[in-house]
């Protein structure tokens, strides 16, 4: 079945709360790359390819020249942040990209002014901007983001909007009654419910106004019941969550390669470094604990200990944040991996990944942004999990475990967009070439 996609003829406005080290990465690398200064080095929807039909008819297309996808002269940059600074100041403090590539696109960056942010320091107390709203009820304050968007989309002639949250992560919650429903959510926001978070009322402003919202942060935000209720009532695409970069992604490329293999693992200690605002608001333990329950999920899912009890059943798992101010932006992880082999010897692998967070997270925002409005386009509303791919922690429907390995995450993804557009899925099965060959004799 093809779907009927709308063109993506039009300016698409993308919106991000937390205008922070990710966020002006992506920006300011966007402006780059229109100027033709630099390459978007890690965009599946501007570098990536696809393969369409069988192998021997060699059609090997751009994703971007594949899908109907928005072009990057045709976006328009906004967002929210509780400090005030513009998106050049914010980019020059956050210490990713070099002054001189900074200076180049300066004109455009310091266009870029934070809306007054929704906040509420109990979940971030490590943060103290003050360019915040002020309202008497979490409706309000929902209701004011919404006038926001509508601004925003007037003043910059947007055709549609998208959100990409890139917003610190909060502390730990888990969904209660008021999450349930989208009534009950309705009634916390008029009550000040301190169990809805900053993150949520965005969200919910979002889908109410039928805008698409991925999120890139460990938080709840759009893994609710109540925004899952309302992204179906409205149409809405939503996902999350937890942008996967540095070493979850690595861990997701190797431990489907282990498992594979029918090797065992005995323990998996990661450990970071990092000195970003991010790291120091994960110093606090209760933001942590999001952020660890987010990382934790991966491996279990990949090697699955209850049906390989022999190879992953006493596996021991940690995972360790240190904010550590000296190496900025630039996170170092350091993974021990005690594996076994044939007859149970054990060997030893070890990891030293020295990435830089937010060049690793900026083509993500870029892709997500994208393929959440192609979706959007498309009429695939409610979660989309085929964005898998992007998160560490990806939402799926209820009672449906996430899928973490990076390739089983790709070939979804690859064959969400050949279904999209009427192509043939690939299985990799293969063996029509043979059969072929054997009926043809
Ligand atoms: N960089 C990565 O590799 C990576 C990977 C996965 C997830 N993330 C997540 O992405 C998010 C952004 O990371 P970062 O390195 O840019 O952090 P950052 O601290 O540089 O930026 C976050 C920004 O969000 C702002 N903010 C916090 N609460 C807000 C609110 N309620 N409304 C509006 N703005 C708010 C902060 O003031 C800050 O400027 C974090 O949650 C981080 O955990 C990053």
């Amino acid at each position: 079945m093809e779907y009927q996609i709308k063109n993506a003829e039009g300016r698409l406005g993308i919106l991000i709360p937390g205008l922070g080290a990710v966020a002006t990465t992506f920006i300011a690398g966007v402006e780059a790359i229109k100027k033709g200064i630099a390459q978007p080095v890690g965009s599946l929807t501007q570098m990536g390819s696809i393969r369409l039909g069988k192998r021997t008819e060699n059609r090997y297309p751009l994703i971007k020249d594949f899908v109907p996808l928005a072009g990057l002269n045709n976006i328009a940059f906004g967002g929210w942040d509780v400090y005030d600074d513009n998106v050049y100041e914010a980019a020059v403090t956050a210490k990713v990209l070099e002054p001189s590539l900074l200076q180049a696109i300066k004109p455009e960056l310091e266009a870029i002014v934070p809306m007054k942010a929704v906040f509420d320091k109990s979940y971030a107390k490590n943060l103290t901007g003050t360019n915040v709203k002020e309202a008497a009820s979490k409706y309000e304050l929902a209701e004011a983001l919404m006038e926001d968007m509508r601004t925003f989309k007037e003043e910059n002639g947007c055709d549609r909007l998208v959100v990409v949250w890139c917003g610190s992560t909060e502390i730990y919650t888990e969904p209660a009654d008021v999450h349930a429903t989208v009534a009950n959510f309705e009634e916390g926001l008029r009550n000040n419910d301190p169990r809805i978070s900053p993150s949520m009322i965005y969200a919910y402003a979002a889908v109410k106004m039928g805008v698409p919202f991925a999120n890139g942060a460990p938080n709840l935000t759009v893994d609710i019941p109540a925004i899952i209720e309302l992204a179906l009532q409205n149409e809405v695409a939503i996902s999350g969550k937890d942008f996967k970069t540095g070493q979850t992604l690595m861990k997701t490329i190797l431990a489907p390669g282990l498992h594979a293999r029918a090797l065992g693992v005995k323990g998996w200690f990661s450990s970071n470094i990092l000195g970003n605002r991010d790291g120091l608001v994960l110093d606090d333990p209760d933001n942590f604990k999001t952020k660890e329950v987010s990382k934790l999920s991966v491996l279990d899912e990949i090697f699955r200990p209850e049906s390989n009890p022999e190879l992953y059943g006493d596996m021991y798992h940690k995972v360790r944040i240190n904010y550590y101010p000296p190496h900025g932006d630039n996170k170092e992880s350091w993974d021990n991996i005690d594996i076994f082999g044939w007859l149970g010897y054990p060997m030893q692998i070890k990891i030293n990944f020295l990435c830089r967070d937010s060049i690793l997270a900026a083509p993500l925002v870029l892709d997500l942004a994208l393929f959440t409005d192609l979706a959007q386009r498309a009429g695939m509303s409610g979660i989309q999990e085929w964005l898998s791919f992007y998160y560490k922690s990806p939402q799926t429907a209820e009672g449906l475990k996430p899928e973490h390995d990076i390739f089983k995450q790709l070939i979804k993804m690859q064959n969400t967009l050949r279904h999209m557009m009427g192509e043939d899925l690939i299985t990799h099965l293969g063996l029509d070439y043979y059969q072929e060959l054997v009926e043809s004799l």
